[in-house]
């Protein structure tokens, strides 16, 4: 089969979704699979990338990757029962690549994670992995998903949301909101990932700040109390070829050195001292339920193909959820196919799995 890798993307997490792809296109079995690597350029042009994964690597805290937006364009034309890819080339007539199988949307964030790129994918009659419009949508607005969640009977945080306007017109009452939830308290753009434009709120004096941070990413802000002395945990959930919802073992993350939460950095730059434990050192009723809840997270929101459910594990034992993820991070530092693999599916098996769920 054909399949087109798609990464890059308009959002914050571009060079992320650079290095995911990167350990994708390095582990995508070549022999089954006749891989179109596609690259979308942060100003939103579709190109035909090398993909070379060499190139889609993090080397140091400046050095991030992003897509060659200097190759040859290219077009996604939907026909009435095929969709092929079109080269254009400036100068040069349009050259057709030909039909595509199947789409692996490598993309996080905005515009490729929040069902617009699967809405395309939708007009374009082309199957594609991972969930669909609404959950993609629902899982990336964290304001969204935790109203789903809730009330799927699934434990969050409070929370509540600021939008620009609102602090712009009533910061008196944006204020009296956060006061309500208490400080400490986390400031996260509503959509977005991997931590860029989240900061941990001490006290009133740091509001201003943080909320004028998170809205550099988006015009709403969501305000979530903070679960303290909580245990990170996260679960991996991958659908079975006859579409059950499995679970990987859950692991847990410890971040250290001067990191007061899991930020970008002790995500992905190199030399952190982030430490994984997988399986995460939890009783064993601990682990059945965060495995319980990550399938009920998974079908509350009506995800495909996979997720990766996070957790905190409270000091006085209760669970709540974090977030869910639609398209997690396959990267080398990334604890999505960690968890696979220590739960017996190896990358390579992981990839083939979702592809072949796609085409199924
Ligand atoms: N948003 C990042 C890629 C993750 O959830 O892994
Ligand atoms: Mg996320």
């Amino acid at each position: 089969p054909r399949v087109a890798v798609v990464f890059g993307g308009r959002s914050s997490e571009h060079a992320i979704s650079c290095v995911t792809a990167g350990s994708v296109l390095a582990a995508i079995d070549r022999d089954v699979y006749d891989v179109v690597p596609i690259g979308i350029a942060t100003d939103g042009r579709w190109v035909l990338e090398a993909g070379d994964p060499e190139r889609l690597r993090i080397t140091g805290a400046d050095r991030l990757p992003s897509v060659d937006g200097d190759r040859a364009t290219i077009a996604l034309v939907p026909e009435a029962s095929t969709t092929d890819l079109v080269v254009t080339e400036p100068s040069q007539p349009p050259q057709t690549l030909g039909e595509v199988d199947v789409v692996f949307p490598l993309l996080h964030g905005p515009w490729g994670e929040d069902g617009t790129i699967q809405g395309m994918f939708e007009m374009a009659g082309v199957r594609y992995v991972g969930a669909g419009v609404l959950a993609s949508a629902v899982s990336m607005d964290k304001a969204y998903m935790k109203i789903v969640l809730a009330a799927a009977g699934l434990p969050v945080l409070p929370s509540t949301t600021v939008t620009a306007r609102q602090w712009e017109q009533d910061e008196v009452g944006c204020r009296e909101r956060a006061d309500e939830l208490g400080y400490p308290l986390f400031a996260k753009p509503t959509r977005g990932g991997s931590s860029i434009g989240i900061s941990k709120v001490h006290d009133a004096s740091e509001l201003a700040a943080a909320i004028d941070e998170a809205l550099r990413y988006d015009p709403k802000v969501l305000l979530e109390a903070y679960a303290a002395d909580g245990r990170e945990i996260e679960c991996g959930v991958l659908q079975a070829l006859d579409g059950t919802p499995e679970t990987s073992l859950p692991a847990e993350l410890r971040v250290g050195g001067d990191h007061e939460f899991y930020d970008f950095e002790a995500k992905y730059l190199p030399d952190q001292q982030t430490e994984i434990d997988i399986p995460a050192d939890l009783p064993e009723e601990v682990t059945a339920r965060i495995r319980e809840l990550s399938v009920q997270a998974f079908e509350a929101v009506g995800c495909e193909g996979l997720a990766r459910v996070d957790f905190f594990v409270l000091p006085d034992g209760r669970l709540v959820i974090n977030e869910i993820n639609t398209m997690p991070g396959f990267t080398p530092t990334s604890m999505y196919p960690q968890m696979w693999a220590a739960s017996g599916v190896d990358y390579p098996a992981l990839v083939d799995r979702l592809i072949r769920l796609a085409l199924a």
